[in-house]
């Protein structure tokens, strides 16, 4: 029988999920100990970025609850929650992490045995799953590249930018006042997503050392025109540069 534990972290709202976690243990209510919770005033405050951080450092899963849709003490905070999950699981389904070591889930102050329920499904879910594979002796390093990839992605200005404006583009529209439908949100989100995680990998790999775009396209698997046209994109932010030619082969060295 297994003995693997897992360790997760807990995002909670103060205001509800907190709460509810609090109702939990006075009301005696027995559920697993292996969250770890840290108490944040809205579920809004949780960036994508924050969490894979958890995972790069080996969390086995993290969970995030914030107020039910409609309770959320600042209006409208757990809206740009769920805005800003989808994105971390666009981002984590391109890392090779498992997409079920995330969670998103509204509790109220209230719901002390939905909280402590939670707890428990999630706690099962992780131990079927098994341990974050980053914990491993010798993780693989193509996980280590695209969490750390997927991460930088998330903090960086573009996706933070799209996830802003998804709400003023549905229904302000945006500067020519056109209003975004969702479906054509969705696709300029996943262009965009897929085109800062490559870009981020590319400027990990340059960042060990210079490499020619054909090495590159080989350890990234990816077509060596696609990382020229990344390469001409991260010039342009000046985020790498030509460093060395090798018998006519440029060599692109991160800035
Ligand atoms: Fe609970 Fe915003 S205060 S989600």
């Amino acid at each position: 029988m297994s003995t693997f534990e897992p360790n997760l972290v807990g995002f909670l709202c103060n205001w509800c999920s907190y709460a509810g976690a609090d109702l939990a243990g006075v009301s005696r209510i027995q559920y697993p100990t292996n969250l770890r919770i840290i108490k944040v005033m809205c579920s809004g405050r949780i960036e994508p970025g924050m969490v894979l951080e958890l995972l790069e450092a080996g969390a086995d899963g993290v969970m995030v609850t914030g107020c039910h849709i409609g309770d959320c003490h600042y209006t409208s905070g757990n809206l740009h929650t769920m805005r800003k999950f989808a994105l971390l699981q666009k981002l984590l389904a391109k890392t090779g992490l498992e997409p079920q070591r995330i969670k998103l889930e509204w509790n109220s102050a209230a719901e002390g045995q939905r909280f402590a329920n939670l707890v428990r499904e999630f706690t099962d879910q992780i131990r079927v799953i098994g341990p974050n594979p980053i914990k491993a002796p010798n993780p693989e390093q193509r996980i280590l590249l695209n969490i750390r990839a997927a991460k930088e992605a998330a903090d960086g200005f573009r996706l933070r930018a799209l996830v802003g404006k998804e709400e003023k583009l549905a229904t302000e529209g945006n500067v020519y006042g056109e209003k975004v439908a969702q479906d054509e949100f969705n696709e300029v989100m996943e262009q965009a997503v897929e085109t800062e995680f490559q870009i981020h990998r590319i400027q990990l790999m340059l960042r060990e050392r210079p490499r020619s775009v054909k090495e590159i396209a080989k350890n990234l698997g990816l077509n060596t025109r696609l990382v020229l046209n990344y390469m001409v994109a991260l010039r342009q932010r000046g985020w790498v540069d030509i460093k060395d030619a090798v018998e006519g082969t440029p060599l692109y060295a991160a800035q």
